[in-house]
C-alpha cells in the first residue's frame, strides 16, 4: 500500500459506500475483526476530515472497535462482492473470515489492519461515539423500517478522524 493525500481523492463516496460497500475493521495483528458496511459518510467536522460509521452493538466487530483507538475503512472494488457476502452475513464469532474469504491482511505502520484486496483504505482515529435513539427520530417511520422485527438494535454512530489514506500499489 502507498500513502496518498486525502485531498488528491476524487471519489464519489456516496456511490463507493452505498454500492461498492466497505469493510470496517478494528484490532491489530494480535486479533482483529472485519465486517461489511454500506452505511456511513465522509465529511468535515471539528475542522478535521472525518468519516461516520454506523455499527449495531451486537456486531462482533463492535467489540474490537470499542477496545481500539483506530479503525479502518477498506474499499475492495466491485469485484470482491463474494468477500462482502461472507463478511456481511457471517460473524467472526462463528467463522475465521480471513480463512473463509481469502482476505490477505496488511498492517499499517501504526499497526492497524487493511487487506491486499483493498484499492483504498482510510485509517481513522475514533473521536466520538453515540447511540441512535428512538426519541431522536424526526421521521419515525424509519424506526419500524430499520429497527423493527429482526433488524437488530439501534446503531452506534462512530465519528472518526481520517488520519491516513492508503492506496494499493
Ligand atoms: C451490504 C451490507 C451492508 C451492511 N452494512 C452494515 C452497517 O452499515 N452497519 C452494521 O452494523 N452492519 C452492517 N451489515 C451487517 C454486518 O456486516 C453483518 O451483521 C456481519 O455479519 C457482522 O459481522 P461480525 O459479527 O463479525 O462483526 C451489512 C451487511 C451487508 C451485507
Amino acid at each position: 500500500m502507498k500513502k496518498v493525500e486525502l485531498k488528491t481523492l476524487t471519489e464519489n463516496f456516496v456511490e463507493a459506500i452505498g454500492k461498492e460497500w466497505m469493510l470496517v475493521t478494528a484490532g491489530s495483528k494480535e486479533g482483529f475483526n472485519t465486517m461489511t458496511a454500506s452505511w456511513g459518510g465522509i465529511g468535515f467536522l471539528w475542522n478535521k476530515p472525518v468519516a461516520f460509521v454506523f455499527v449495531r452493538p451486537e456486531r462482533y466487530t463492535n467489540e474490537f472497535i470499542e477496545k481500539a483507538d483506530y479503525l479502518t475503512l477498506s474499499f475492495l472494488g466491485t469485484e470482491n462482492k463474494q468477500i462482502h457476502a461472507v463478511c456481511g452475513s457471517k460473524s467472526g464469532r462463528d467463522i475465521d473470515k480471513v480463512k473463509e474469504t481469502g482476505l490477505k491482511p496488511l498492517f499499517t505502520p501504526q499497526g492497524n489492519v487493511s487487506f491486499e484486496q483493498a484499492r483504498l483504505t482510510l485509517e481513522c482515529k475514533k473521536l466520538y461515539v453515540s447511540d441512535i435513539t428512538a426519541d431522536s427520530f424526526i421521521d419515525k417511520s424509519l424506526i419500524d423500517k430499520w429497527y423493527g422485527g429482526s433488524h437488530g438494535n439501534f446503531h452506534k454512530v462512530y465519528i472518526v478522524e481520517i488520519t491516513d489514506v492508503w492506496e494499493e500499489e
